[in-house]
């Protein structure tokens, strides 16, 4: 007999810093974009064990507009890799009813990955059992601009606007904040990922470099989010009688 185990209260949305691709590697003697080779068979593995655990929604930092300045070569080869992850799983996903969507800026990605991102967004948006997320060209205040000016093109007027109504401007508009953060490789910063989105996130930080990230580790901050007490500005429960 299977036993489902259970992990108590399950973030509505669950977010993913991916470090340590580099360092993996260079543990390893290895180049770095083997590592990131490698934090691309660990994301396999979490989106499919994200959803069997229960999560309804993940997003995955794999690409930040801070990353430009790292080495042509080292930029070339993360975007190929997120060509080949969507070209090679998009048939997989669809099937799955997983809807995935790209966020982040458009602005210096060539017309076949603009195609790309078009055809899997297009091809996944209806679908309902899981939401994936992929923050690519990524930044969270490059995102809170373009939001705004998204609004005002809109005919919105920004002194009026509420929360909600900007929020459905932002490239998660429709999915619920993040109530999980997890970032791997010992780094304890936010590094401009969902500003917005975090606000009133738990924060877990772990060593374990991206590409030894497994599903236990998932399992095991998600323990740890339901020990959290979660107050969002209000009392201790034992004070409010
Ligand atoms: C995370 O791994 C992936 C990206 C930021 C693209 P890193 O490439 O940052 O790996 P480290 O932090 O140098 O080890
Ligand atoms: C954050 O990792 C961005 C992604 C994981 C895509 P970085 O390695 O780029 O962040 P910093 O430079 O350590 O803040
Ligand atoms: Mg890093």
């Amino acid at each position: 007999m299977s036993v489902t185990p259970t992990y108590g209260l399950m973030p509505a949305h669950v977010a993913i810093i991916m470090d340590g691709n580099g360092r993996w590697a260079k543990a390893r003697r290895r180049p770095r974009v083997f590592g990131h080779t490698e934090g691309v068979k660990t994301v396999r593995k979490i989106v499919e064990g994200a959803s069997e655990i229960g999560v309804k929604c993940l997003t995955l930092y794999s690409f930040s507009t801070e990353n430009w300045t790292r080495p042509k070569a080292e930029i070339a080869a993360l975007f190929n890799l997120l060509r080949q992850y969507v070209e090679s799983d998009l048939a997989t996903l669809h099937e799955k009813n997983v809807c995935v969507r790209i966020l982040g800026s458009r602005s210096g990605l060539t017309p076949d990955l603009l195609a790309l991102i078009k055809r899997v967004e297009e091809t996944t948006k209806d679908n309902t059992a899981f939401n994936l997320n992929i923050a690519f060209n990524y930044g969270g205040r490059d995102e809170l601009l373009r939001a705004a000016a998204r609004a005002v093109a809109d005919g919105q007027d920004l002194a009026e606007i509420t929360e909600a109504g900007f929020g459905a401007y932002l490239d998660t508009a429709g999915l619920p904040d993040a109530d999980l953060v997890i970032r791997t490789s010992g780094e304890k910063r936010i590094s401009n990922f969902l500003l917005w989105q975090s606000a009133y996130a738990e924060f877990i930080f772990t060593d374990v470099l991206w590409p030894d990230f497994d599903v236990s580790d998932l399992e095991a901050a998600i323990s740890d989010f339901n020990r959290r007490e979660r107050r969002f500005g209000n009392l201790d429960q034992s004070e409010v009688a």
